[in-house]
């Protein structure tokens, strides 16, 4: 017989069945706790829950641990393309030479977006942040392409929607780029790879020639692929649930980039390096800025630390750092945020606040020093942030209605008024 949990609530004992994953993880089955027993579980932040079965992404946050389809993340950040990653998580296998070929091909064929994108763009002052309005046309092709409405018609139909998501998802990026600047648009240059593209599409200028540098493209198609997923994080969740209500892909996905916007989550790393250059106008003085952040009463967080699963390296982060040497290197750029964060994780990883709290850097700690190096403006941090979980998003989704999984509808613990009889305005 499979082991068991057992709970004893008021004298009796009830017995749940484990789940064991394929690494070895250990789940109480609780799927019928309420009927049972009459009580439900509390957990805020799902600290302690799982959502759901997936064979996408495997983390371990006390090894540092990161693997896609059983594929460690080192070795795919070394040896792949962000396309060929995209692929593996979408579809759980690598691409052989043909059908890496016909993917990438269908991607080409649809970079290109509706003209009348432009008039939702033009309606979003330059002052809008470039995520709100990725967010916004991201949701809008649910307009261009309604049949994309019913997520269940055909595999080929959802298939061209996970093309259409990848293929213009840099073509959004890179137009609200363009509105904040208050540049024209450029039209995506399909002579070009995927990075390439974005690339060209975000910085090329009218009447002048724009050629890529390779070791820009190079540096942007690791840092995507260490981005592409990353299992039940918040926005990944957000994504989930959106769709477990049968919304589209399109919504589902628009909804997850709303989720990682904020601060906690994606929009750490534009945070990070407003943090980086506070501390140097302030003079530099990292051991200040460490005991703001120890310091419980004053609101200052050290951005780019801490993670809800990684109480070790987050493995990206090591090879992110390593790579912001490289790039910083080959492309002569001498950085002095670059220092203050190598200083910071010193500082922080000798001093007990952060050693007995287990945080460490993640995967936003160093990338904005490298997007910075790209030339990528800081308010679009997060939106390369989503241009590169987009694959993990679709994979994510895809699983959940392959898998036919429930409306997500969880529970709560009532503890408002108690039943009292309405009073009478003039009686109050
Ligand atoms: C991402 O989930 C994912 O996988 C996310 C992500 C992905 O790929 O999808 O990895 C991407 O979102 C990375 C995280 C980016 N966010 C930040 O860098 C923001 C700064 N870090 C945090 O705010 C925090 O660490 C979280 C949000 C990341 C995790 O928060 P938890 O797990 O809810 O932990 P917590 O806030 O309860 O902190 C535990 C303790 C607290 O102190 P005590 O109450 O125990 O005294 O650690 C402290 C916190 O005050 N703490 C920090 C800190 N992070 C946690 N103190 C100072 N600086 C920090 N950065």
């Amino acid at each position: 017989m499979s082991e068991k949990a057992q709970l004893i609530i008021g004298g009796k004992t009830y017995e749940f069945p484990l789940v064991t994953g394929s690494e070895h993880e250990v789940a109480i089955d609780i799927n019928d706790l309420l009927e049972k027993t009459g009580a439900i579980t509390l957990d805020h932040g799902f600290k302690n829950t799982g959502s759901t079965k997936s064979a996408i992404t495997f983390l371990d946050g006390d090894k540092g641990i990161l693997r896609y389809r059983g594929y460690s993340i080192e070795e795919l950040a070394e040896k792949s393309t962000f396309l060929e990653v995209s692929y593996l998580l979408i579809f759980g296998e690598l691409p052989n030479k043909a059908e890496l070929f016909k993917f990438t091909d269908e991607i080409k064929k649809h970079t290109l977006v509706h003209e009348d994108i432009k008039k939702i763009l033009d309606g979003f002052p330059s002052t809008a942040h470039p995520m709100g309005v990725m967010a916004s046309l991201f949701c809008s092709q649910t307009a261009f392409y309604p049949e994309s409405l019913d997520p269940n018609r055909s595999a080929e139909g959802v298939r061209l929607s996970i093309v259409r998501s990848l293929a213009k998802m840099p073509t959004f990026a890179a137009w609200a780029y363009k509105n904040a600047v208050g540049h024209p648009v450029n039209y995506p240059d399909n002579s070009l790879d995927y990075c390439g593209r974005f690339l060209k599409m975000m910085f090329a200028l009218p009447a002048e020639d724009y050629h890529v540098d390779p070791v820009i493209a190079d540096a942007l198609d690791k840092l995507l692929i260490l981005h592409a997923d990353h299992e039940q994080n918040c926005s990944t969740s957000t994504v989930r649930m959106v769709g477990s209500s049968k919304a589209s892909i399109y919504s589902s996905i628009s909804a997850g980039i709303n989720a990682l916007w904020g601060p906690l989550h994606g929009g750490a790393n534009q945070e990070v390096i407003i943090m980086l250059e506070s501390i140097r106008k302030d003079g530099g003085d990292v051991d200040k800025w460490i005991n703001k952040a120890k310091d419980k009463n004053d609101p200052f967080r050290l951005m780019g630390f801490g993670h809800r699963v990684y109480k070790n390296f987050d493995p990206r982060a090591k090879i992110i750092k390593k790579a912001a040497d490289d790039v910083l290197g080959k492309l002569g750029i001498n950085d002095p945020v670059l220092e203050i964060a190598q200083r910071l994780e010193e500082v922080a990883l000798k001093d007990s606040y952060f050693v007995e709290r287990k945080l460490y850097p993640n995967v936003d700690f160093y990338s904005g020093i490298i997007y910075r190096a790209l030339g990528i403006p800081v308010e679009l941090f997060t939106v390369m942030f989503a241009m590169g979980r987009l694959p993990g998003w679709i994979a994510q989704w895809k699983e959940m209605r392959e898998n036919k999984e429930p409306i997500g509808r969880p529970r709560q613990v009532y503890t408002g008024a108690t039943p009292r009889p309405y009073v009478a305005i003039d009686k109050r």
